[in-house]
């Protein structure tokens, strides 16, 4: 890692790691010890500092609050057998994280103090990365709006802070999903394609009717006829029809995802036919009734490969292959979990080594 940027760090004077029950870890709930903090003043980034992980202080009247000037991004650090440490594709995060801020009317953040915030607040806390299989270090950084202001125009000010803490596997089962032909997550002209807060507000709704008639998951499918797949939840979604991968092409209506583009480069130098399309509903539904569709599944960086069981449509629930028999997407994770955990050579050069 190279150090450039000039940070503050104040410790924690009581680290929570040893007081931290890592054999029941739930996403999202335990922070490591330390966040990194920056301001945006005066058209440029300062104060960048690692503090103790805490409460912060701010305006009621913030626009982030009122309006939404907000969004995140999420990436995961891996601890190696040998002690290593790798962050997965944080170039690719950097750029994304940039793209939600120009629609936003945001700052952009350098790619440089996008990597070395992350980089060093996990170099700080590596203890806290778990070593067992299938958990790593969940990294969320996340820029809002500060001024305190209740005009609706774009913030003069902003904070950026990244919050760093263990997870395991985010989907403990196979999921039962619902295809969505009534909410709709982005329309064309909307924000889809970046990872603003409102989207995630807005999906709650959506998700705890879904959750409430039984169901683990929604695809979501687009907003002017219902009948064209868009992402599944807060992942990407594809398909084996017939022998080819399958996936909806990137649009302003689906977040452009980082395991989305590992998997469909895999697929590709493993000689597989991949299609980035239009996707509709029918052939999906009608390749589950037919035995031609062999694997579906979510693919996101806290989802990281989450087989699909069942496919609900119109009421008509349609039950897919065991996910253990399922070649493709069994073959994916594996090489997946490979390369992040360093157990193979990373020939692609994803691996960022704190
Ligand atoms: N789509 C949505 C809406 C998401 O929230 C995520 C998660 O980040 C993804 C797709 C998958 O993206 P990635 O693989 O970059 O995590
Ligand atoms: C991620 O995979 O990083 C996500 O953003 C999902 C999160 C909303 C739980």
């Amino acid at each position: 890692m190279t150090e450039t940027l000039d940070i503050k760090i104040t410790k924690t004077n009581h680290s929570r790691l040893h007081e931290t029950d890592f054999s029941n870890l739930q996403f999202g709930r335990t922070f490591s010890d330390h966040m990194f903090v920056a301001d945006y003043e005066d058209g440029e980034w300062k104060n960048f500092q690692i503090v103790p992980y805490g409460e912060i202080g701010f305006s009621p009247a913030i626009s982030a609050l009122h309006y939404g000037q907000a969004f995140f991004e999420g990436l995961k650090a891996y601890k190696h057998a040998d002690g290593q440490v790798s962050i997965f594709r944080p170039d690719k995060n950097a750029a994304r994280f940039n793209k939600s801020a120009a629609r936003l009317c945001m700052p952009q953040l350098p790619e440089e103090i996008f990597i070395q915030s992350i980089a060093s607040v996990v170099d700080m806390d590596r203890d806290w990365i778990p070593s067992k299989p299938h958990h790593s270090m969940y990294i969320r950084p996340f820029m809002f709006a500060t001024d305190p202001y209740l005009g609706v125009h774009a913030s003069k000010t902003y904070k950026y802070i990244v919050l760093i803490g263990p997870v395991g596997p985010y989907f403990a089962k196979v999921l039962r999903v619902k295809v969505e032909t009534h909410f709709t997550r982005a329309a064309e002209g909307g924000m889809g394609y970046a990872k603003s807060a409102g989207n995630y507000g807005g999906a709650m709704l959506p998700a705890l009717k879904a959750t409430e008639e039984g169901f683990d998951q929604l695809i979501w499918t687009d907003a002017k006829d219902h009948k064209y797949v868009e992402e599944m939840g807060a992942a990407n979604v594809m398909f084996v029809l017939d022998g080819t991968l399958i996936t909806p092409s990137t649009r302003d209506t689906i977040l452009d995802g980082v395991t989305r583009d590992t998997v469909l480069t895999l697929a590709r130098e493993w000689g597989m036919p991949v299609e980035e399309r239009r996707v509709s509903i029918a052939e999906i539904i009608d390749g589950a009734k037919t035995g031609k569709l062999t694997d579906a599944f979510g693919a996101g960086t806290a989802a990281t490969i989450a087989p699909v069981g069942s496919l609900s449509y119109n009421g008509e629930e349609c039950f897919l292959t065991d996910p253990k028999e399922r070649e493709f997407s069994q073959k994916v994770l594996k090489t997946l979990d490979s390369i992040r955990y360093g157990a193979v050579a990373d020939t692609h050069g994803w691996n960022y080594i704190v």
